[in-house]
């Protein structure tokens, strides 16, 4: 059995705009993602997650059985698996737990079939697959995945900024939602509204550059103020709603530098950063609303081969 695990991301800056060709920012948290794969005579695929087991039908493991599929077609190769999904990540709340899902796959089945593939590489495929199951996605969430670290994408580039030390507090309203169909409502928004949407993409990508130079000069609290206004952006496109605004003011009220949805929205998650001795505060106020409330930091670790029950890992990079 070979297992992978992968690290989920948030979102500083910029998504919705990054499917539109504007840069965003993107950071692999130390919240993981593992994949087990045992290869099978069988032909088939079977997953199971979370108690839950069902073959490639269930509408619920489409990334890892795509992942597989993907394998199965790009190396002409015939073979059975079953997958094990254990996850740190909430899904389908706007931390890029597909992602991490989707990458680990490819990388654990690559290992049980003897090919070699590089963390690069597997985020193309990776990206590949997100596609086929989202419609349209752009390369952030299996780039950030597989290779760790604070990444700018912007079109297809994709680049390693600074490690930055800040606390990421993170609000989970348990919402789940589908980002092809929020990623699918903004596209029907920008198709009805070409120059105002046109024009809120591109200030969401002047934030993003801004954001940029902020983080290089480690000002976090600019960096938060424009976090701040990006989400006024995001609330303009409809991916933000009241649960996610609460507890995005609650943050802010208890003083985090900033707060914003991450990832697709409508539903999921929130992120706020805030200075080391607020996070406590930040916290509380952000449980206070109902929240499930993550702790965590940025990793610098993206995609890894798990080597031992105990977690010790081997870089694969
Ligand atoms: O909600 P998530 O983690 O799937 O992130 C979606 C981010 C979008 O920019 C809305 C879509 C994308 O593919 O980049």
């Amino acid at each position: 059995m070979i297992t992978c695990s992968a690290p989920g991301k948030i979102y500083l800056f910029g998504e919705h705009a990054v499917v539109y060709g504007e840069p965003a920012i993107a950071c692999a948290i130390n919240l993981r993602v593992c994949v087990s794969v045992e290869l099978t005579s069988s032909g088939k695929i079977t997953i199971a997650a979370m108690n839950k087991r069902a073959n490639c039908s269930s509408e619920e493991f489409k990334y890892a059985c795509y992942a597989a599929q993907t394998i199965k077609q790009l190396f002409e190769t015939e073979f059975g698996a079953e997958i094990t999904i254990r996850s740190e990540v909430p899904p389908r709340q706007g931390l890029g737990s597909s992602a991490a899902v989707t990458v680990s796959t490819i990388k654990a089945l690559s290992e049980s079939l003897g090919i070699e593939l590089n963390n690069e590489t597997v985020a193309k495929i990776g990206h590949k697959v997100e596609n086929e199951v989202q419609g349209k996605a752009s390369p952030a969430d299996t780039f950030v995945s597989s290779t760790g670290g604070v990444v700018l994408v912007e079109k297809a580039k994709t680049s390693h900024l600074s490690q930055l030390d800040v606390p990421l507090i993170i609000g989970a309203t348990g919402v789940e939602r589908s980002t092809s169909d929020v990623v699918a409502f903004v596209s029907d928004l920008r198709k009805k509204y070409p120059s105002v949407v046109g024009g809120v993409m591109s200030l969401i990508g002047d934030i993003t550059r801004l954001g940029e130079q902020k983080l290089a000069d480690g000002d976090l609290a600019s960096t938060g103020e424009l976090m701040n206004i990006n989400q006024g952006l995001l609330e303009s496109l409809g991916v933000s709603d009241i649960a996610l605004s609460r507890l995005i003011y609650a943050a802010r009220t208890a003083g985090a530098f900033g707060a914003k949805i991450t990832g697709a929205g409508c539903g999921g998650c929130i992120v706020a950063i805030a200075s080391t001795g607020n996070v406590d505060h930040v916290t509380e106020a952000i449980a206070k609303q109902g929240a499930r409330v993550l702790t965590t930091t940025i990793s610098s670790s993206g995609l890894q081969v798990e080597v031992s029950q105990e977690r010790s890992t081997r870089d694969i990079a």
